[in-house]
């Protein structure tokens, strides 16, 4: 009697035996949602709260008239405020960045923007968080400061061809 009354009372009874699961399985299921989930929580902390953003595109340019106009005419820096805010125009070809030294003095900030002249080139600077794509058509911009004086050693990190490995450059920071 009591039997009969269970069965009755567990009509799922039957569909568990179709919906089932194996609880190995189901474990790395919510094992990947959780990652899934602790992922999206990461990047939206370092997106919003920690203010850490991919380089975006900052504006279109065409490689094959870079030396028609300024300012990818005359590569270089630019003095912004003496001795605070300095802006750094790099164009990048195969094998070379211009300019290849960039001099700022200590406690400098400095915007960079860099754009290429021929294919897909990379600026990566030694010490700090500029470490940007430099695309043809396309200009990258990244800032950092700079309160040790020293020398920074920049580099194509995106494989350009056979002098990739000896495209790089110099930021000297002076005291
Ligand atoms: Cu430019 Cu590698």
């Amino acid at each position: 009697m009591s039997d009969d009354i269970q069965q009755g009372d567990d009509p799922q009874g039957d569909t568990k035996q179709h919906m089932h699961v194996d609880s190995y399985e189901r474990k790395w299921v919510m094992i990947s949602i959780g990652f899934l989930v602790f992922f999206v929580i990461m990047i939206t902390i370092a997106g919003l709260a920690l203010g850490i953003q991919v380089p975006t595109d900052e504006g279109r340019v065409n490689p094959n008239t870079l030396e028609d106009a300024l300012p990818w005419s005359e590569p270089g820096l630019r003095e912004i405020v003496p001795g605070e805010e300095y802006e750094v125009y790099i164009v990048a070809r195969r094998f070379s960045f211009d300019p290849r030294e960039i001099t700022v003095p200590k406690g400098a900030h400095v915007t960079f923007w860099a754009t290429s002249a021929d294919v897909q080139h990379g600026f990566a600077l030694e010490g700090t968080n500029v470490n940007m794509m430099v695309i043809p058509g396309q200009v990258s911009k990244l800032a950092a400061q700079f309160d040790e004086p020293g020398e920074y050693d920049f580099i194509c990190h995106e494989y350009c061809g056979l002098g990739h490995a000896v495209m790089y450059g110099t930021l000297t920071v002076e005291s």
